[in-house]
């Protein structure tokens, strides 16, 4: 194949503004300009696009597209250009649009001619598609850095607490005790899964779409292979027209990040109802709470309302992402340019979420063991150990329930909790009841006789803890 002359003078005005500009009469007009560039946002995109450029010519190059000359140079200014990036030297402008005309545009001004070969066999659609994934791939290994700092705060919480006793709630009624670390071990398992989906997810995020040009693949002779391996993409993007139009991806990773952030908003509207002084099962520092300007004695858990408040945004990005996607016929349509914003606030929305849970985790939660054992003694929470007692003592299940609640409203006529009812009380309700029903109905023996793999028994919370932490270093 033919090599493409090489001139290396740096050529600075020779690349019409936008690098496509020559067929049209007029420039564009100021609104269309502002309208139209993304670069004030994709800009972030920049470490990403200069390593795909990179790839991209050092395939060129080794399959003799490019000269060794032109590489070198394209080296050099990329180089040159990731530092003036980095220094906050570089000039952006917004006529030159997006992130990849600014660089390029920069690129030819370094080095000249070699900076106007880079685009050879590629496009700025299967270009943008490449950047994006690579973007959100580094996106998603720090987030998962970030979810199991979460989880090991959940874990060492729930550890401490394995015999701490709370009432477990359905329809936020007391229910049966638990153990405070069998709750937050329940946070943990959603993150775990969380964990799990992000991978998969990733693994999807990690094929090359470069190669597939506009839409169609190109003429000239490349080498896919050689630049996903030098990116560490697992796989090719099997068919350029979905290459380039395909932001599935996007959306998986927008599903997966909206899922986070509804667990993350579930333990948040826990956090708001713990802390609330009806409750007092928690309190959180001063340092992550706020006063009322005109409510002297208020101390408002702003960080728990807050992450349950963006997770309102996040699942409208994941939304938008997909309303994004329904309409386009393929191949690329500049409507995906919209895929950057919901993608990049998504991404830092669930940073800062998990940042700020995570320290106040480890630093800012305080448990009130005595208010959560007040309230596991005060709503009947054992009723259902007597029952099952009365079961293994012969009754059918169903007469068992139908003795206990009657128990439940006598103990409540008389101001006591069940297990405050003289035996002579329960006699009359069940005449086989005995002595060894006082067992039964303390907390400590309803949690401990949940004692399989699941349940809250502390032993088995001991358990989950360390299998938690042993799963934390898989995922
Ligand atoms: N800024 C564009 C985007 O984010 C880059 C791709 C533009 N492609 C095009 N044919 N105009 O999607």
């Amino acid at each position: 194949m033919s090599k493409i002359k090489s001139r290396n003078k740096p050529d600075a005005g020779a690349l019409p503004a936008r690098g496509w500009s020559g067929r049209f009469g007029e420039p564009m007009s100021e609104r269309m300009q502002r309208f139209n560039a993304s670069v004030d946002f994709d800009r972030r995109l920049a470490s990403a696009d200069i390593a795909g450029s990179l790839a991209h010519a050092r395939m060129l190059a080794a399959t003799g597209v490019l000269s060794a000359a032109d590489l070198a140079a394209i080296e050099r200014g990329l180089k040159e250009i990731e530092g003036e990036i980095e220094r906050g030297e570089f000039v952006w402008t917004r006529a030159l649009e997006d992130v990849h005309l600014n660089i390029e545009h920069r690129l030819t001004a370094l080095v000249g001619d070699a900076g106007k070969r880079l685009h050879t066999a590629r496009s700025r659609n299967d270009q943008v598609a490449t950047d994006t994934r690579l973007w959100l791939r580094e996106a998603v290994d720090a987030l998962t850095v970030q979810l199991r700092a979460l989880r090991k705060a959940l874990i060492d919480l729930a550890e401490t607490h394995a015999d701490t006793i709370m009432p477990g709630f359905t329809h936020l009624q007391v229910a049966q005790p638990v153990t405070f670390g069998h709750h937050l071990l329940a946070y943990e398992a959603m993150l775990a899964r969380d964990a799990e989906r992000l991978a998969d997810g990733r693994s999807r995020i990690n094929r090359l779409p470069l190669g597939s040009a506009a839409l169609a693949g190109t003429s000239y002779p490349i080498d896919r292979q050689r630049v996903a391996e030098e990116l560490g993409f697992e796989a090719l993007c099997s068919n350029s027209l979905d290459a380039v139009s395909d932001r599935d991806f996007a959306v998986e990773f927008a599903a997966a990040a909206a899922l986070i952030m509804v667990h993350l908003s579930r333990f948040a509207e826990e956090l708001v109802i713990w802390s609330s002084p009806r409750f007092g099962f928690v309190t959180v520092a001063d340092r992550f709470c706020t006063g009322s300007s005109i409510m002297p004695q208020k101390r408002n858990p702003d960080v728990a309302e807050l992450v349950r408040g963006k997770t309102a945004r996040v699942i409208g990005h994941l939304t938008a992402l997909l309303v994004l996607m329904k309409a386009q016929p393929l191949a690329y349509n500049k409507d995906n340019q919209e895929d950057k914003e919901p993608l990049f606030d998504t991404v830092d929305t669930l940073a800062d979420c998990l940042a700020i849970l995570t320290e106040l985790i480890e630093t800012g939660l305080t448990p009130v063991p005595e208010r959560m054992r007040a309230a596991a003694s005060e709503g009947f929470a054992t009723a259902t150990d007597l029952a099952d007692y009365l079961v293994r003592k012969g009754m059918p299940f169903r007469d068992a329930h139908e003795v206990v609640a009657r128990a439940v409203r006598h103990a409540e006529q008389k101001g006591c909790d069940l297990a405050g009812l003289p035996l002579a009380d329960l006699q009359r309700f069940a005449p086989l009841v005995d002595e060894g029903v006082f067992r039964v109905l303390t907390l400590e023996g309803s949690v401990a006789s949940r004692d399989h793999p699941g349940g809250t028994a502390p032993a088995q919370v001991r358990a989950a803890a360390k299998a938690a932490r042993a799963a934390l270093d898989r995922t």
